[in-house]
This record gives structure tokens, C-alpha cells and sequence, in this order.
């Protein structure tokens, strides 16, 4: 996949937007502090969106899908919208003790993902990891 000549990141937590802001000065474009729920970003604006090991912090299902949308919505017609997240697990609900936790079943991610506006989505699951790719 070619290097990302600009790159935005959204952070729903102010403190770890304050530390990503210090830690990629110079190496972003912006670090925005904002909730992928309702991201503060124009129709159509990006290329590409990715999210790494997030979407279990994402409190409810229709919050999920919420977020689906706006990927959809912030992505240029045929743009990317790719990520990962962990399996749910026996481990990973007792990591996330007191913390939320609502891991996205991998069996109706791509229809969600249809749902949302994509018209291509691929799941793939392995090595404890969901993975999904749409377009
Ligand atoms: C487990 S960390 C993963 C961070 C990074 N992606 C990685 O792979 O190392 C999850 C991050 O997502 C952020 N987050 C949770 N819900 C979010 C949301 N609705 N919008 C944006 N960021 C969110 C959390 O504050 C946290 O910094």
C-alpha cells in the first residue's frame, strides 16, 4: 500500500489527542479531537479511512454502524474504508473489565458495512482479528 502523503487523525479522548499532537508534530496534518460517531470532517473530503483496534470502544452496535456511516460519508466516491479490531475472546473481555467492550461480530460486519453505504465490503478473520476492507 503506497505511504499516505497527508494524514488526519481523529481522537474521541482530549488527553490522548493532546499526546498524539506532541508525539506526530510535524508528521500529520491535523490531530482532531472528535468522535467517529460525528466526525468533524466535510462530505467526500478523504481518500482513505482506516481505524486499528477501536471499534470495540464504540459503545453500542448502532453507534457502530453510526460510524460506518460517516466513514462512508467523509470517503470521495471510491475511496477505502479498511481497519481491524480483535476477536471477542474469554482474554480480551477480562482485559476490558470496567472498560467498554462490544467487539464486532465478524458474520454481519460486511452487511453492515452494505448497510452503511459501501457497495464492496470483505471480512476476513484470523489470527484473533477481524479484518475488513470497503469501497
Ligand atoms: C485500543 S486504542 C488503539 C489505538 C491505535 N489505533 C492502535 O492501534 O494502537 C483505541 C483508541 O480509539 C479511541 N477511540 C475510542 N472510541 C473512539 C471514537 N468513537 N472515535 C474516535 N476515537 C475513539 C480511544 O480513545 C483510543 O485512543
Amino acid at each position: 500500500m503506497p505511504e499516505a502523503r497527508h494524514l488526519t487523525l481523529l481522537e474521541v479522548d482530549a488527553a490522548s489527542a493532546a499526546r498524539l499532537r506532541e508525539e506526530f508534530a510535524g508528521r500529520t496534518e491535523a490531530v482532531v479531537h472528535g468522535g467517529g460517531t460525528h466526525m468533524p470532517f466535510a462530505d467526500g473530503r478523504f481518500d482513505s479511512v482506516v481505524c486499528f483496534t477501536m471499534l470495540h470502544h464504540v459503545p453500542t452496535p448502532a453507534a457502530q454502524d453510526r460510524l460506518f456511516a460517516e466513514a462512508h460519508r467523509v470517503l470521495r466516491p471510491g475511496g477505502v474504508f479498511a481497519g481491524c479490531d480483535a476477536l471477542s475472546s474469554v482474554r480480551f473481555r477480562l482485559i476490558h473489565i470496567g472498560d467498554t467492550c462490544v467487539p464486532v461480530p465478524p458474520a454481519t460486519l460486511g452487511e453492515r458495512l452494505r448497510a452503511a453505504g459501501f457497495a464492496k465490503a470483505e471480512v476476513t478473520v484470523g489470527e484473533g482479528r477481524v479484518r475488513f476492507r470497503a469501497e
